[in-house]
């Protein structure tokens, strides 16, 4: 089961991947009163139909778990929300992409902890797909972005070993930075 708001957010960007997307960008911006994410990918979105079962954690395409028809990514978004006093809107048009707007209250006692992002970004950014997601991440003023097909040309392939320490150094220092007071 999902344990942080971290994993929750790996899991969004993975459906955006599923859903053979070429764009995606993650959006996460945290001050002491929000925590908004904001997840848009082009990839081949939702009938409205689709949208509606797949909040039910009874249901999910049947495509990726062929022996399991159960979601747990979006029916789990959907709970905490609802235990939080959180809101999460999603819009997806058929063929045309999703976007998933979330905003969560960090100080409600029930809100999972936010979790490691260092992690959860480089795991998304070396998850094998050839298109481009951008992560932005704000923490009150301060802010920092990192796009992949950049990291790819200063860094090469990012599942080499080297790159791959590079790349965990690279976003770790950024996630330091916003952290210092
Ligand atoms: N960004 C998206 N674009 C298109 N379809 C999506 C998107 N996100 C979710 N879906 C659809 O909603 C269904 C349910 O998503 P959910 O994350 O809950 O479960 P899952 O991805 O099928 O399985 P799991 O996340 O448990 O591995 C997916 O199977 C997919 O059909
Ligand atoms: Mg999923």
């Amino acid at each position: 089961m999902h344990a942080t708001i971290c994993d929750l957010i790996t899991d969004l960007v993975q459906n955006s991947i599923e859903a053979q997307a070429t764009e995606i960008s993650l959006n996460v911006e945290e001050t002491k009163t929000n925590l908004n994410i904001a997840i848009v990918d082009n990839g081949k979105g939702m009938s409205a139909s689709t949208l509606k079962k797949a909040k039910d954690p009874f249901w999910s395409d049947g495509i990726k778990h062929k022996h399991r028809k159960v979601g747990l990514g979006l029916p789990f978004l959907f709970q905490t929300a609802e235990m939080t006093g959180g809101n999460v809107a999603i819009e997806s048009e058929e063929g045309n992409g999703t976007t998933a707007t979330i905003t969560f209250d960090p100080a409600h006692v029930d809100l999972p902890v936010f979790g490691n992002f260092t992690t959860a970004a480089v795991t998304l950014m070396t998850y094998g797909f050839d298109g481009n997601l951008e992560i932005r991440h704000c923490l009150d003023e301060k802010e920092y972005s990192i796009e992949k097909q950049e990291l790819i040309e200063i860094l090469g392939d990012l599942n080499d070993l080297e790159s791959l320490i590079l790349l965990k150094e690279y976003i770790s220092s950024n996630e330091e930075e916003l952290r210092k007071t």
